[in-house]
This record gives structure tokens, C-alpha cells and sequence, in this order.
């Protein structure tokens, strides 16, 4: 059972809970996540005073480096990407919790050294027997991993469960449905399901948790969160960035594996899913997994009809010209592959009954923003809805992941004057007037979250595989189609006309964000 806080902390999301002693082991620790994301936030945790008195890390990774020169690259990370800045004392103490091991990922002499290594540590610092492994190389790796620290016995929970061995797996898990039954299996050879902890970063986000707090503690919205209320939904998480370093990787995976398998999807269960009959890891990954599966599926053959893919082109980009997709580094002359997607899904459920969800995200498009519009039904053609040139706008609740984060609701109001004019003015709610206090990166909250063995923001496997199950057959239709008019959107625009079309198709538009 987790203890509770021992210090004060002014993390305010993260306020009541701290986890046993442990320890953590990076593969990869040479890398960019380890740099951009798990440093800085363990850092951050740290300075919070949520991480347990007796905690290491062990970095594991192939490149040669030394104690000094990981804790120096962490240092420099910390500098680079923590949302506070080091604090000299503080980073004196996490520094020196900072280790070093050079190994190989799929060489048990590697992993009895790492166990030594363990061991001394634990010695030292009493980091307890928890530890935390966390899968930060390419997944072509996650087996080999897997596999070592199962032969050297690291891998089990041990003393009756009372110490654990958890294991952190980043995505992508898979690229269609048979690679992450495969993935998923040969990580299940080696650590158990409910030890496994499949990261989607999305979920760590404040608001991204609140869709479930405002459906289901507010009594005002549920009863009208249903078909005959609700006309659309439309998601939209959309870049203004590039490949930033990252062409290589992305060549081979495209906006649909790398954006919508994974983070809309999730949006989109968290807006759609059932009320959990409790708040358990277990009852909410079941309505998010039933939402999976009724998911209209889309063949491959309907794949045009239901879904848009686009690749940009160079355009201006906030006010700043940018090269197309196609001229990036590690990017074929000729790539297909997807810079964009637009889909529109149907949830063949009772609640959500002939409602579209409209989903969209880019690279290359004019706003940096994540945002889940819920449009409201008209009211119907009579008094101020009476003219038919000039309808009134329907209500929208909108939540904005982000920037800006917060929620709004859009309602008609009559303009002051004489006539009668009607014109959608927002109520406004932003987390940053109300918590002034800011809220902690979503890497903190998980990887606490992980420690706490709290696996309600993590995605379960058969959730994975339900979500693989839904986009590979669109996968298998653009794979049978060549594509002829890429690239199709400049940089700077909201993505391929077809997108727009999509929704003209059923008389409506994306929302301006
Ligand atoms: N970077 C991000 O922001 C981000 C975001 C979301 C998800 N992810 C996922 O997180 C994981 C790590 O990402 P990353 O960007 O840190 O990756 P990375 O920098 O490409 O790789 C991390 C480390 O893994 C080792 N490595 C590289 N290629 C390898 C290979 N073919 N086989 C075995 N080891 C290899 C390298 O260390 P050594 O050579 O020193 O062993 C490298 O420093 C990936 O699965 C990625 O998809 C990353």
C-alpha cells in the first residue's frame, strides 16, 4: 500500500501520495525520451519531495560513458527541457542517486553485472528490492530486454509480492494488430500483465484526466451526453512542428500509427465510455476497452469514404517558410507516407447511436493544439432559429488539452440593441487562472503513478490490440492504393481540401481553433 506524504509538497495533483523505496533502471538512458522527458521529470518529482527517501537510477544503454558523464548528460537535460530550473543544492543530492551501467541489451552477462550493480546500490542506499524498469530503446529491443531480466530473475515480484518488478514500454507497441499481438506476447513471456505498464503520454495530462471528473461529477452534462443531444464530436490534435529530428522513425510510421492508434483513440473512450462502476484501474480500462469494440470498423474497401490522409507540401508556418515533408532528412523522394489524417467513426452503441466523431490531427498546420468539441443539437426552425438562411449556432463544449488549457461552452446571446440578433458568446473556464499554481508534466504523474502500482492511466493489452484491430484494415486500404497527389496540403494550412469534404459531405465543418 502506498504511505502517504512525508513531506509538503506544492505539486497540488500529486499532493497525498508517495511511494515505497525503489529503484529505476533505464534501457536506452543514451536517448532523447531519456533526456526530453524521464530525467527532467524524475528531477522534478524529486524536487516536489514525492520520490521515496531511499530512490536510484540506473541508466543502461550500449555507448561507452562514465557515472560523471551520465550524471553531466543528465544535468544538461534537466537544464534543457525541466519546467523548473535547477536548484543547485537539490541537484547535489538527485545527482548523486545517478548511475551508469554500459551494457548490452540482449547479453545476460550484461544483466548479471546490472544485478551486482543492483545490489551494491541497494547496499548503499536502501532502495528496497522495487524496481522499476522502464523500456526507453527502440521496440525492436523490448524482447531481448524482456527476456534477459527474466533469466537473471529480475523480472519477478518477489517476497509474496511484497516487493515488485515493474516494467515501463513505450509506444509504438506494434504497427498493426499482428506485430502488437507479438510485441505484447513476448513482453507477457517475461513480465506479467498486471507488472506491464504501457505508457500513452496523453493520459498523464491534467485535462486530459478532467474529461472523466467534468462528465461524471457534474450532474448537468451527463444526462445530455448521448444521441439525442449530442449532433457530432470532433477531436483534433494538431502540430505545428516538423519531423524535429525525429524523419527516420516517422518515414516508417505516419501520422495514423504515430497520433491516432494511440492518443485519440484514447480521447476519443474517454469522451464516449460508459460511467466505470468504480474508479479502479480495471472497471475504467473495461469501458474504455467496450468503446474500442464498437468502433464501427472500417474496411478496407470504405477506407475513402471514411477516412482522409495528406502529406504536406513547404508552406509558411507561424509567419515562417518550411520545407515540405518530402525534403526532410532520412525522408524518401517519393515517400507515401502520412502527415495527416482525418477519420470519421462511428461507436455502434446505444448512447452514441448515429453520431459521428470526426478525428484529426497533422503535422505542419497552422495552431500547436489539442482540443475535443462536443457539438450540441440545434434548437429547432422556430423563433430565433426561424430563418433558415441564417441558423442559430449550435451549443458547443469545447476542452482544450492544450495550450491554454481549459473548458468552454459556446451559448447563444442576444446582441444589445434594438434587434433581435443572437450571437454564440463562451463561458469560459481556464486552469490557469484557477490553479495558478501550474500542473506537473504528465511523465511525473506517471512515472509516480507507476512506483504507486496505479495502472488506471496506462493502456492494458487487449485495449491496444482493440485499437490495432480498428485502424489496421484502414492501414491495409491506403496500402492498396497508390497515392497520386502527395503532397496534398501546404505547411501552414488545416490539411488537404478531402479533409474538409469529409465533413461537408454531411453538412458540416471543422470547428475554427
Ligand atoms: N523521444 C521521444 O520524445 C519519444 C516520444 C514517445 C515515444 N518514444 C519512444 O520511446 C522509445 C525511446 O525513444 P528515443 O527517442 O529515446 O529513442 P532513441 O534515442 O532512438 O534510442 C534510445 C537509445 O536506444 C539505443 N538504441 C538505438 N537504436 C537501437 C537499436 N536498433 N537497438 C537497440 N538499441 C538501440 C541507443 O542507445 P545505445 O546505443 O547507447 O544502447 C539510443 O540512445 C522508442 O520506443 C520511441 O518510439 C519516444
Amino acid at each position: 500500500m502506498p504511505e502517504t506524504t512525508r513531506t509538503k509538497t506544492n505539486l497540488h495533483a500529486l499532493d497525498i501520495r508517495s511511494p515505497h523505496d525503489c529503484g529505476v533502471v533505464i534501457f536506452g538512458a543514451s536517448g532523447d525520451l531519456t533526456k526530453r522527458k524521464l530525467l527532467p521529470a524524475f528531477y522534478n518529482l524529486f524536487v516536489d519531495g514525492i520520490l521515496p527517501k531511499h530512490f536510484i537510477i540506473i541508466g543502461f544503454a550500449r555507448s561507452e560513458m562514465t557515472n560523471e558523464v551520465f550524471q553531466e548528460l543528465a544535468r544538461q537535460a534537466i537544464n534543457e527541457f525541466s519546467r523548473r530550473p535547477i536548484d543547485q543544492g537539490k541537484w547535489n543530492e538527485f545527482a548523486s542517486r545517478l548511475y551508469y551501467h554500459r551494457g548490452h541489451y540482449d547479453e545476460p552477462d550484461s544483466f548479471h553485472s546490472l544485478q551486482k550493480l543492483q545490489s551494491e546500490r541497494h547496499n548503499n542506499f536502501r532502495s528496497g528490492k522495487n524496481w522499476l524498469y522502464y523500456l526507453a530503446t527502440p521496440p525492436s529491443a523490448y524482447g531481448d530486454i524482456g527476456a534477459c531480466l527474466k533469466q537473471t530473475g529480475l523480472a519477478e515480484d518477489h517476497d509474496a509480492g511484497e516487493h515488485w518488478s515493474r516494467l515501463v514500454v513505450e509506444k509504438p507497441i506494434g504497427r498493426d494488430l499482428d506485430s502488437a499481438t507479438k510485441l505484447n506476447r513476448s513482453l507477457a513471456a517475461s513480465f506479467d500483465e498486471s507488472q506491464t505498464y504501457r505508457i500513452d503520454h496523453y493520459l498523464g495530462k491534467e485535462t486530459v484526466q478532467n474529461i472523466l471528473v467534468m462528465r461524471f461529477a457534474n450532474g448537468i452534462f451527463e444526462p445530455l451526453w448521448n444521441h439525442n443531444h449530442i449532433d457530432h464530436v470532433q477531436i483534433t490534435v494538431s502540430e505545428t512542428g516538423g519531423l524535429d529530428r525525429r524523419g527516420g522513425y516517422y518515414e516508417d510510421i505516419g501520422a495514423l500509427r504515430d497520433m491516432v492508434q494511440n492518443h485519440l483513440l484514447q480521447l476519443l473512450c474517454l469522451t464516449a465510455m460508459e460511467p466505470p462502476h468504480n474508479l479502479g484501474a480495471d472497471a475504467i480500462r473495461d469501458e474504455k476497452r467496450q468503446i474500442l469494440e464498437a468502433l464501427r470498423p472500417i474496411s478496407s474497401e470504405q477506407t475513402n469514404q471514411y477516412a482522409v490522409r495528406g502529406q504536406y507540401g513547404e508552406g509558411l508556418v507561424k509567419g515562417s517558410a518550411v520545407i515540405g515533408y518530402r525534403a526532410a532528412e532520412k525522408v524518401a523522394e517519393e515517400s507515401q507516407t502520412e502527415t495527416f489524417v482525418a477519420l470519421k467513426c462511428y461507436i455502434d452503441n446505444w448512447r452514441w447511436s448515429g453520431v459521428p466523431f470526426y478525428l484529426r490531427t497533422g503535422k505542419r498546420l497552422p495552431k500547436q493544439c489539442a482540443e475535443i468539441s462536443i457539438f450540441f443539437r440545434g434548437v429547432p426552425p422556430i423563433l430565433f432559429n426561424a430563418n433558415p438562411s441564417k441558423p442559430v449556432a449550435p451549443n458547443v463544449l469545447s476542452i482544450r488539452i492544450q495550450p491554454n488549457e481549459g473548458i468552454a461552452l459556446e451559448i447563444g446571446s442576444k446582441v444589445p440593441g434594438p434587434h433581435v440578433a443572437v450571437r454564440p458568446v463562451s463561458l469560459d473556464f481556464g486552469y490557469s487562472s484557477v490553479y495558478p499554481a501550474g500542473t506537473p508534466e504528465a511523465y511525473e504523474r506517471l512515472l509516480l503513478d507507476v512506483m504507486l502500482g496505479d495502472a488506471t492511466l496506462f493502456m492494458r493489452r487487449d485495449e491496444v490490440e482493440a485499437a490495432w484491430s480498428f485502424i489496421t484494415p484502414i492501414l491495409d486500404g491506403w496500402s492498396k492504393q497508390p497515392i497520386n497527389d502527395f503532397p496534398n496540403y501546404m505547411a501552414g494550412s488545416w490539411g488537404p481540401a478531402t479533409a474538409d469534404e469529409l465533413l461537408f459531405r454531411d453538412g458540416r465543418r471543422w470547428r475554427r481553433l
